[in-house]
């Protein structure tokens, strides 16, 4: 996300062409691996109560809702990173996010809901959920995408968990703010902490899902661990990073990236190549570890399944 500059591709992101070859070849042997471990799988990957970094995540069911595209690699994914909280350049997260404690980890989940309201440790929030990988593109407001192999579960199963009430028409999460750990928040940059929001029926689409790790592992914390939120048909921003607060309320929330600059990033965030960024088209996209740009699906490719959420909008205005 760039509130001043319009995303170019800068001449240091360009990749050589053997350095390409070489990213080629990684990225196949990534991906076969990745098959062969979910082949092999007979259970699915029930969590078994804890959170280490990088441990590897067993017998995980390869979701049906993936993208078979191959997967970047998993040097693209953990260095090049939004993650404002450590700092606007793509290196930083990767460089600082390791200064961030997340253990202990507790995720409060209040609001509109019948259940009472509970700080709720991440253990016992991951428990009764069963995780599996699902490849998802990831499409930055940026104009840059990625695919990559979350390992989650269906977000809808959480809030099912804590009965939200008939006022609950949204679910508002916020990121950890301590900025003695992240060095990003002692900026300005944005208003912190980092929020954002879906409606009740986007939150409950069985697409949208809680991640906790990716190619198998635990998520690094440049990519928000201990979890956070993927919403593959919208821009990268609506996957809020390091999630602590789960809330249902019942009017609709500000989001972080729209507080900041409200005429270039609404409450929706719909991938929509007819919709362009004030400031650049929204047409075409270029895949990190690719040389050549292609064009941006509406709805980031899934349209199939989510545009019915939005019959009688008007996609222009609710961007
Ligand atoms: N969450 C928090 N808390 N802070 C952020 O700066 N950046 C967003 C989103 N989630 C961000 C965040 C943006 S702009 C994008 S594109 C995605 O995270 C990037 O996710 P990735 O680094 O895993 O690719």
């Amino acid at each position: 996300m760039l509130i001043k500059q319009a995303p170019d591709i800068r001449s240091s992101e360009i990749t050589d062409e053997r350095l390409y070859r070489n990213r080629r070849q990684f990225i196949r042997a990534a991906s076969g691996a990745a098959v062969g471990a979910v082949a092999g799988a007979t259970v699915l990957g029930q969590y078994d109560g804890a959170l280490h970094a990088q441990e590897p995540i067993s017998d995980l069911r390869k979701s049906p809702l993936s993208t078979d595209e191959d997967p970047n690699s998993y040097e693209d994914i953990t260095s090049y990173n939004n993650f404002y909280e450590f700092g606007t350049d793509k290196g930083d997260p990767a460089r600082y996010a390791d200064e961030m404690t997340i253990a202990p980890w507790s995720v409060r989940i209040e609001g509109e809901m019948h259940t009472p309201a509970a700080d709720v440790d991440i253990d016992d929030l991951l428990r009764p959920h069963t995780l599996e990988e699902r490849i998802y593109r990831l499409r930055c407001v940026e104009a840059w995408s990625m695919v990559v192999p979350w390992v989650g579960f269906p977000l809808g199963d959480l809030i099912k968990r804590f009965e939200p009430t008939s006022k609950a028409k949204f679910v508002k999460f916020t990121t950890l703010h301590r900025p003695e750990e992240m060095r990003g928040q002692r900026s300005r940059v944005l208003q912190w902490p980092y929020v954002e929001a879906l409606r009740m029926d986007e939150a409950m689409h069985p697409l949208a899902i809680l991640a906790v790790g990716m190619y198998g592992k635990t998520l690094l914390n440049q990519q928000g661990a201990p979890l956070r939120l993927v919403v593959p048909w919208k821009y990268g921003f609506k996957s809020i990073k390091s999630i602590v607060k789960i809330e249902f309320v019942e009017d609709q929330p500000r989001n972080s990236w729209n507080i900041s600059a409200p005429n270039e990033y609404g409450f929706y965030s719909n991938v929509n190549p007819e919709v362009n960024h004030p400031r650049w088209s929204q047409a075409s996209e270029r895949r990190i570890g690719s040389f050549f740009r292609i064009r941006t699906q509406m709805f980031n490719g899934y349209a199939d399944q989510v545009a019915s959420l939005y019959d009688g909008m008007d996609l222009e205005r609710n961007f």
